[in-house]
């Protein structure tokens, strides 16, 4: 058992996470489509990354008897002025 609070913190986390991964989705895409084949690379490694820490945080809520909520996808931003606004 986790104590409300905890719980409350996890699982906003887990939607941090989630926001996290979508974003660098985003870049990814974006750079690929630029023609920026290792930025692109990066990114989507960056994407696999938080969806990990998203799933280790779901698997460490639920083996605790709790419920790791899966958030909503939101719609990150598509368009990007320069590789430099990325980071
Ligand atoms: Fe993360």
């Amino acid at each position: 058992m986790l104590s409300k609070n905890i719980l409350n913190a996890l699982n906003n986390q887990i939607v941090k996470e989630g926001d996290a991964a979508q974003i660098y989705l985003a870049m990814a895409s974006w750079a690929e489509k630029e023609g920026y084949d290792g930025i692109a690379e990066w990114f989507y490694a960056q994407h696999l990354e938080e969806i990990e820490h998203m799933l280790k945080i779901i698997k460490y809520v639920n083996e605790r008897g709790e419920h790791g909520i899966v958030p909503k996808i939101e719609q990150p931003p598509s368009d990007f002025k320069s590789v430099y606004s990325l980071f």
